[in-house]
């Protein structure tokens, strides 16, 4: 049965092989692993969510491959944990990366006929190799997975790098489920609180400001009725009535925050965190200039790792930050860097530092770190809420709108900067955000809100907690599948 496997990557051979091998070996031996094959999007808020859920994963027991695409595995910086086999596939593109792609479209069409391609050699080759795949866990933006894990006659499960609520707005339109008047009255979601057009993830109220993401994210669901899981990286108790909507709908389980416990916990060393990096980070540069501040006081500001802020937008930020008085540690990435005003980097030398990259886990985790103005990324997010730092929401689009009216009006974790009538927020409002978050909150209480958040977060993911549970119902439905 052995041989078989190594020589036909089907279902009914690696079933053969574990009933035939576990029959003879018993429980809990090496061979009784189940074998994950974890495939992200190529980028930071993907690799490194799945990175970690791979992380707890192999925690209980489950052996992980994951699977990258060849230009980050020449080009990114990977602290991957020991346990974790890497291996490449194609985009398509890779010397050049995704940039050389004609435009956005291209590049998934491309990635999806030659990934797919390249995923059935993977699975293939880690077959010859005596290391057969039982389940593809693939990114939600890469819906073809599915197609390939069925052809192998593989278990699937899709992992959401969203949060439950994104997904859930994303689903219904899929299924033709939202009515959206423009101008009406407010948006109603099942399990949502009424939200304003402002509220929705960009690409839905205006699907023709860019169709190949609008399209992509509504793909997401594309392929759902074919997958044996749905993963989604949130917790529960923060997102409750949405999430009991959605496993009406899916055999949806919420899994995260995946993020490391060392965070959670505050406990990083450097180097410690495993994860890539796409651009280099500037380690020493930022825990040098942190360990001089005193504790709560710096502003973090970070727009994660696409954001291109309009060139007025970074010169409100730029003198917001100075008006504050307050010192501030600010990510401008290599691309946005001609957008600083002029002798703003002299002007504030004695308070701010800016950088092209940080470490965030580590920067959010420091004690120096009063508050953190953000775009709303779902990561960035998640990993405030962990760290229990105070959010100043300033989006910028995406699912990024959604995250900032749960992070001001539902969680209370933060504030969101209200833009004027030409969608700019200015300098003033930042200013004002900034000292109403270092000082508590609009009502004082943002910082007790968002340690209680933490507290759950923690919980969440402890043993027994919701997430924990999850998890393990994942790892003992796949090991229960795997053996008949
Ligand atoms: C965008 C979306 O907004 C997000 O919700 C979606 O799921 C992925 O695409 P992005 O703009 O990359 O994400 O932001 P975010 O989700 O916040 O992820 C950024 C990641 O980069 C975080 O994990 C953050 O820790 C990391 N980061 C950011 C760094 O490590 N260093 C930095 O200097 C800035």
């Amino acid at each position: 049965a052995v041989v078989a496997l190594v020589l036909y990557p089907t279902a009914l051979k690696v079933h053969i092989t574990i009933v035939s091998v576990s029959s003879q070996m018993g429980r809990g031996m090496e061979t009784q692993k189940a074998h994950c094959l974890v495939l992200p999007f190529p980028t930071h808020g993907h690799l490194n969510p799945m990175t970690q859920f791979s992380t707890t994963l192999h925690s209980k027991g489950v052996e992980i491959t994951l699977a990258t695409t060849h230009y980050i595995a020449k080009n990114a910086q990977i602290n991957a944990p020991s346990f974790m086999k890497i291996e490449t596939i194609s985009d398509g593109f890779d010397v050049g990366g995704p940039e050389e792609a004609e435009s956005h479209q291209a590049y998934y069409t491309t990635f999806q006929l030659v990934g797919a391609e390249t995923l059935g050699l993977l699975i293939e080759k880690l077959s010859r190799l005596g290391r057969p795949v039982d389940c593809i866990v693939y990114d939600a933006f890469l819906p073809w997975a599915v197609d390939v894990a069925k052809e192998y006659g593989l278990l699937s499960a899709v992992f959401l790098t969203q949060s439950c609520a994104v997904n859930s707005i994303y689903y219904h339109v899929h299924q033709g489920l939202l009515n959206l008047r423009p101008n009406g009255p407010d948006v109603m979601v099942n399990g949502l609180p009424p939200l304003e057009l402002s509220d929705m993830p960009s690409y839905i109220c205006d699907p023709e400001s860019f169709p190949s993401l609008a399209n992509m994210l509504l793909n997401q669901f594309l392929n759902v009725d074919k997958v044996d899981w749905v993963l989604c990286n949130s917790f529960y108790e923060l997102e409750e009535e949405v999430v009991d909507w959605m496993q009406k709908q899916l055999p949806l389980k919420t899994i995260g925050p995946a993020i490391p416990m060392m965070h959670i916990h505050k406990s990083i060393k450097f180097g410690t965190i495993h994860g890539f990096n796409v651009f280099k980070p500037r380690i020493e540069a930022c825990m040098e200039w942190l360990n001089k501040r005193a504790e709560g006081s710096v502003v973090y500001v970070s727009f994660g790792g696409f954001a291109d802020l309009r060139k007025e937008q970074m010169v409100e930020i730029a003198w917001g930050l100075r008006r504050s008085k307050r010192y501030f540690l600010w990510v401008v990435r290599a691309t946005e860097e001609a957008k600083i005003p002029k002798n703003f980097m002299e002007d504030t030398l004695d308070r701010g530092l800016v950088v092209s990259w940080c470490p965030q886990l580590e920067v959010l985790a420091h004690k120096a770190i009063g508050c953190f103005v953000t775009h709303t990324g779902w990561n960035s997010t998640l990993e405030a809420i962990c760290s229990g730092i105070p959010l100043v929401a300033i989006p910028q689009g995406n699912d990024q709108n959604t995250n900032a009216k749960f992070v001001a009006d539902v969680w209370k974790v933060g504030v969101r900067a209200k833009p004027d009538n030409k969608g700019l927020v200015t300098q003033e409002v930042v200013q004002n955000c900034i000292m109403e978050v270092m000082k508590g909150g609009r009502d004082n209480n943002v910082k007790e809100s968002m340690a209680k958040w933490r507290e759950l977060a923690i919980e969440a993911l402890g043993d027994g907690g919701s997430s924990d549970r999850n998890t393990n119902e994942f790892v003992e439905n796949l090991v229960q599948s795997k053996s008949y």
